[in-house]
């Protein structure tokens, strides 16, 4: 296996190793699972796309998320990103474009939920020709870049996400009312820590709003600071997808967004995505219940 770094201090195209090496081989795991905690992103080029082969693939590093209400083809492991419907292209009003354009938020993937992600899995089916970019930054890399007061007052903070935050920003109905009954506001503490490397990662995305503590605009404040310096542009990696190509990131270690294509043109993407456990650090993300 050869790593070839992607260039912001993070990220790593992998070589030598496919998805499917991954799924069906003990040892292309393991070594693809400590990439994966070294250098929070993987992509690989090329690859045999299908959804079975993610599917394995997503599998081998833990439990699968299920869907989320209202998404389509909710309840299953695959949640499909795409403007198309019974075979045509949206109206540019349509809920999947506001979905898309949610998705340009900066984010952690189900922070939202009561289990968050470890990892997602993204594949591309249908490309338009171009944009439709997707992003990365670090937030490893914006928790080291923190001053040593500033980490100290954050260690032990803890800041409430919903699902409603991040769509209420982008259209009021976005969020339905059964996506917000089923996804109430949940609350982690302000950074990861990698039980595989003891590296800590600032936990923030646009679905988080509020500190415990804290003044709600003050946080709304900080929140938005911690935000725009973990994704200052020198940063950033953009991901140009090409066909083939399935890519990789640690939720809980990188924010990433979607960037705006044509939405004329058809864009088709499947994303799983893998549950935090113990063993990812979870139990110490999460805040003591407070009585
Ligand atoms: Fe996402």
């Amino acid at each position: 296996m050869e790593l070839v770094p992607l260039g912001p201090g993070f990220g790593a195209e992998v070589r030598g190793v496919g998805i499917l090496d991954v799924a069906t081989d003990t040892d292309a795991y393991k070594a693809v699972r400590g990439a994966f905690e070294e250098h929070s992103l993987l992509v690989f080029r090329d690859q045999p796309v299908a959804d079975d082969i993610q599917v394995a693939y997503s599998r081998a590093f833990g439990p699968l998320e299920l869907t989320k209400v209202s998404s389509v083809g909710q309840n299953t492991f695959y949640s499909r990103l795409t403007n198309m419907v019974d075979g045509k292209v949206v109206a540019p009003d349509h809920r999947q474009i506001l979905v898309a354009k949610a998705n340009a938020l900066w984010h952690t993937d189900s922070s939202f939920k009561k289990t968050p992600a470890l990892a997602s899995v993204l594949t591309a089916r249908v490309l338009p020709a171009d944009g439709g970019e997707t992003e990365f930054t670090s937030t490893r890399r914006a928790w080291e870049r923190l001053p040593v007061d500033l980490q100290s007052r954050l260690k032990d903070a803890v800041a409430t996400h919903s699902y409603a935050n991040s769509r209420d920003q982008i259209h009021p109905d976005l969020a339905t009312d059964l996506e917000r009954k089923a996804l109430p506001p949940v609350r982690w503490r302000l950074n990861w820590r990698n039980p595989a490397n003891d590296r800590r990662a600032l936990y923030v995305a646009s679905h988080a709003y509020a500190i415990d503590g804290m003044d709600d605009r003050d946080a709304r404040q900080l929140l938005a600071q911690l935000l725009d310096e973990a994704t200052r542009r020198e940063f950033v990696y953009s991901h140009k997808w090409r066909q083939g190509d399935a890519v990789m990131w640690d939720n809980r270690a990188v924010l990433h967004r979607g960037r705006p294509w044509d939405y004329a043109r058809e864009r088709t993407m499947v994303r799983t995505t893998i549950s935090a456990t113990t063993a990812d650090g979870l139990d110490e993300v999460r805040p003591p219940v407070v009585h």
